[in-house]
């Protein structure tokens, strides 16, 4: 950990401007969205691309936010270090208002937030080291402490021998280490990370996420994240919002927006990662029971608010009769079981609502789907 780090861990800095009366759950907030909104003059008119938008975003905590292109995820991101100014409302960083700071106050509120993109912004024609150096020059700062300071990002992204290279010379990944060292060298408390590892293939990303939360847990930093794959929220997100339209349409911890999606868009982008019915199976479902020894198709859901995972045993002794698994499986998200079971009962001396009625003492939720010959 450096100094300055450590320092202000022990001593945070006082905040020399005014404070706004909040809720006490509210004043531990890191960030502060009250009734942002964000409208645009686009070619056609005017776009509201935030409306009304309320988040609170904790201290230390990894923070995501989805939902379609377009929804406004970009715009919100942006207002936190004032790359966009809302058109309504107030974004608190500490409790202090950011929206009426001066040239100064921007330019030293930047560097208490660094931000992470896509495209990795790099200079082509610098290097590595240059890159990473480049705004402690601008900020001034003498070479010594330039030389200290790039040296250790260097090694906290595993790039020592790489810094004479130039961008060209990089993979992606290496290209978004870079970035993310590039980020840090002002010591922030805060990184916003727009689509960081979307041109990523799936083993780079899983090492810059190993990356981020190292520096999530290790510098104390919070990370507010954009991103469209989901698989990203569910490896290093605390909570999850989601917008749609510039409103947020459900939020809360990963588990719970994951293992049970309330709203319309939340389902749609995290259906990949919800186990459909097989095809084969569903074009062998029967509404009604034909036959005698027809077998009852039950789906049992784990939406993460059991404390334990399911005693298969025990349920299956009380479905009675013969069960059969024809597909799936539980994980575990920020220690909370989620999944679901398709089960055929057959033999059983009960009938399928009891059936459905008994199993509802193991999962959160059950349904009959049907009969299978
Ligand atoms: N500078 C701008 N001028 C006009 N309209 C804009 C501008 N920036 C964004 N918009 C519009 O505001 C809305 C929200 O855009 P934003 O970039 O925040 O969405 P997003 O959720 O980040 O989308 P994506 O997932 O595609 O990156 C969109 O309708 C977009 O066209
Ligand atoms: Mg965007």
């Amino acid at each position: 950990m450096t100094a300055a780090i450590q320092r202000r861990l022990e001593f945070p800095e006082p905040h020399h401007a005014e404070k706004t009366e909040l809720h006490p759950e509210l004043n531990r907030a890191h960030v502060r969205f009250i009734g942002v909104g964000k409208t645009y003059d686009g070619r056609q008119g005017p776009v509201a691309a935030l409306q009304g938008i309320d988040l609170a975003i904790q201290r230390g905590e990894v923070f995501g936010i989805i939902g379609r292109s377009g929804a406004g995820k970009s715009s919100l991101i942006r207002t936190i270090n004032r790359l966009e100014q809302p058109t309504s409302g107030r974004v608190l960083i500490d409790q202090v208002d950011i929206g009426e700071f001066d040239e100064n106050r921007l330019v030293a509120l930047r560097r208490r937030i660094g931000m992470i993109f896509q495209h990795f912004n790099l200079m082509s024609a610098k290097t590595v080291w240059q890159n990473v150096e480049l705004p402690l020059k601008v900020a001034g700062v003498p070479k010594e402490q330039r030389d200290n300071k790039v040296r250790e990002l260097l090694e906290l992204v595993g790039l020592q021998s790489k810094h004479k290279a130039y961008p060209a010379q990089l993979s992606g990944g290496q290209k978004q280490r870079v970035g993310i060292a590039r980020a840090l060298v002002h010591d922030p408390e805060i990184l916003l990370c727009d689509e960081a590892t979307s041109a990523l293939d799936p083993e780079t990303t899983q090492s810059i996420l190993g990356l981020l939360r190292e520096i999530n847990k290790r510098l104390g930093l919070t990370i507010v994240l954009i991103t469209h794959e989901m698989a990203v929220i569910r490896e290093i997100c605390d909570r999850v919002v989601v917008l749609e339209h510039g409103h947020v349409v459900e939020q809360g911890p990963v588990w719970q927006v994951f293992g049970n999606p309330q709203h319309e868009v939340s389902q749609t982008l995290l259906a990949p990662l919800q186990h459909a019915l097989p095809e084969e199976l569903q074009s062998r479902l029967q509404a009604q029971s034909t036959a005698s020894d027809a077998a009852v198709v039950l789906r049992l859901q784990f939406t993460g608010g059991a404390a334990d995972e399911p005693d298969l045993a025990a349920l299956f002794a009380a479905l009675g009769g013969r069960v059969k698994l024809l597909q799936g499986g539980v994980e575990r998200i920020q220690g909370h079981a989620l999944g679901q079971l398709l089960l055929a009962v057959s033999g059983s001396a009960y009938s399928a609502e009891q059936l459905r009625e008994r199993a509802g003492q193991w999962a959160q939720r059950v349904e009959v789907l049907g009969y299978v010959v």
